[in-house]
């Protein structure tokens, strides 16, 4: 395995890239803010204040090869509709996991799978990763739906793992990829 950091990437819709400063506007526009959008994870919605220092710090992070963090732009508007990035990986043992995150005015238009399979087909066709994994809240049938659009694999139930910001235990759902499962799928 060879770490390359955040290449840009494009889709048919999409650019893929790291973030920059001048995405600050775009961002809050679109989604940071957004309470909607952290409904099922740990962060809180972002202040301008808030961003605009993740943003200032963004430069260093990508200064390592070790870091895979990118904007989602669309191509038509270059509105930054929101962001997919390795949340945690092993390098000894070759797996990594992703999260993604889309507006809301951006959902429903299969722009998470459509930025999922293109890192997916990077990080295990060129940085050498031989499984990819996701998991979310059980609830997030959204996300669940991304990880089976693009061809994962349910593996189990982790119980009582996240502790829901109206104060409940909820059960998360781990799905994966392997890399020939991505050869097949890439056919
Ligand atoms: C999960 C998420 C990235 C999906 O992005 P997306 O680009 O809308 O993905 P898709 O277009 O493929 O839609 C996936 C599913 O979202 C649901 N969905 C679609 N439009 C929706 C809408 N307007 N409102 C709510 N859910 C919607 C549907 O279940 C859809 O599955 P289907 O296509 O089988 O009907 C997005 O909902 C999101 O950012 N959610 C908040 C952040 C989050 O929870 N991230 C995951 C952390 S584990």
């Amino acid at each position: 395995m060879k770490h390359t950091g955040t290449k840009r990437l494009e889709t048919e819709r999409l650019i893929l890239r790291p973030f920059c400063l001048e995405d600050k506007e775009s961002c809050l526009r679109n989604w940071a803010a957004n309470p909607e959008i952290y409904r099922y994870i740990s962060q809180n919605a972002k202040t301008p204040q808030d961003v605009f220092q993740w943003l200032s710090t963004a430069g260093q992070a990508y200064a390592s090869p070790e870091t895979y963090y990118w904007a989602i732009v669309e191509k038509m508007t270059g509105e930054v509709m929101g962001e997919i990035f390795v949340d945690d990986f092993s390098g000894r043992n070759g797996w990594c996991e992703l999260d993604w995150k889309i507006g809301p005015a951006f959902w429903g238009r299969g722009f998470a799978p459509e930025a999922a399979k293109a890192v997916i087909r990077y990080l295990m066709g060129e940085v050498g990763f031989h499984r990819i994994q996701a998991k979310c809240c059980v609830e997030n049938t959204a996300s669940e739906r991304v990880m089976q659009k693009i061809g994962m694999t349910q593996e189990g139930i982790f119980r009582e793992y996240f502790h829901s910001k109206d104060n409940r235990w909820c059960d998360v759902v781990l799905y994966s990829l392997l890399d020939r499962e991505e050869l097949d799928f890439q056919r």
